[in-house]
């Protein structure tokens, strides 16, 4: 399963991606006005951090403007995958942008119709929103577990399942177990993965048991 960090914050992602964690960044509108600073830039520079997809979202509603958008956002990086929502014209300009070897994130999706439709557009990657639907009393993660075995029928679709909108390891490891390609996370995600309270005092009391024999493994 690959691990993309869902941020804008570069230092968030440097962090991560020193300990060898992070195959790719998503980021939306929401995070980019969190992070204070100037879209194109924060792209260009996550995109010099990570060498795998960094979804980069376009704005527009209408075709022609998301495709011009696309095309600014292409021109950063060959890495970065057009983030589209799933409208009739994201769908449509999905499908242009895939077309012409780009890749495309669609995103905002939360049924299965809507990624069997991502699918045929061709997307690169379709997310659904685990975290969203939850708050709404709607269990997210059968939805991935729906979208990976539809897409099983079709050996023939390439689209990835990103698991988005992830709020706890549990999600993570969820969606692990249904086969979803990708989970993107916030940083204290990752960080809670990392964390277990039985390997904190595990290590403490080897430590302090080491410590016992007065012993360096530096002095051979
Ligand atoms: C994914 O690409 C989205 O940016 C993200 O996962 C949304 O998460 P949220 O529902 O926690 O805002």
């Amino acid at each position: 399963m690959k691990f993309f960090l869902d941020t804008a914050d570069v230092s968030e992602i440097r962090a991560m991606a020193d300990i060898g964690l992070v195959d790719g960044v998503t980021t939306n509108p929401t995070l980019v006005a969190r992070s204070g600073r100037k879209f194109v830039e924060v792209v260009r520079e996550i995109c010099d951090l990570v060498r795998g997809p960094v979804s980069a979202e376009v704005t527009a509603t209408d075709f022609d403007t998301m495709m011009r958008e696309a095309e600014v956002l292409r021109r950063i990086s060959p890495n970065v995958a057009v983030k589209v929502p799933l409208t009739a014209d994201g769908l449509k300009a999905c499908r242009a942008i895939t077309g012409d070897g780009g890749m495309v994130n669609v995103t905002l999706v939360f049924s299965a119709a809507q990624a069997i439709l991502a699918a045929k557009a061709g997307a690169t990657f379709v997310s659904p929103f685990v975290g969203r639907l939850d708050d709404l009393s709607h269990d997210g993660m059968a939805l991935i577990d729906d979208i990976a075995t539809i897409f099983a029928n079709y050996p023939a679709i390439q689209t990835e399942i990103l698991a988005a909108s992830i709020r706890s390891p549990l999600h993570v490891v969820d969606a692990a177990r249904m086969g979803a390609h990708v989970a993107t996370m916030p940083a204290k995600v990752m960080e809670q993965m990392i964390s277990h309270p039985l390997t904190r005092s595990g290590l403490e009391t080897f430590l302090s048991d080491w410590a016992k024999t007065g012993q360096s493994i530096l002095e051979g």
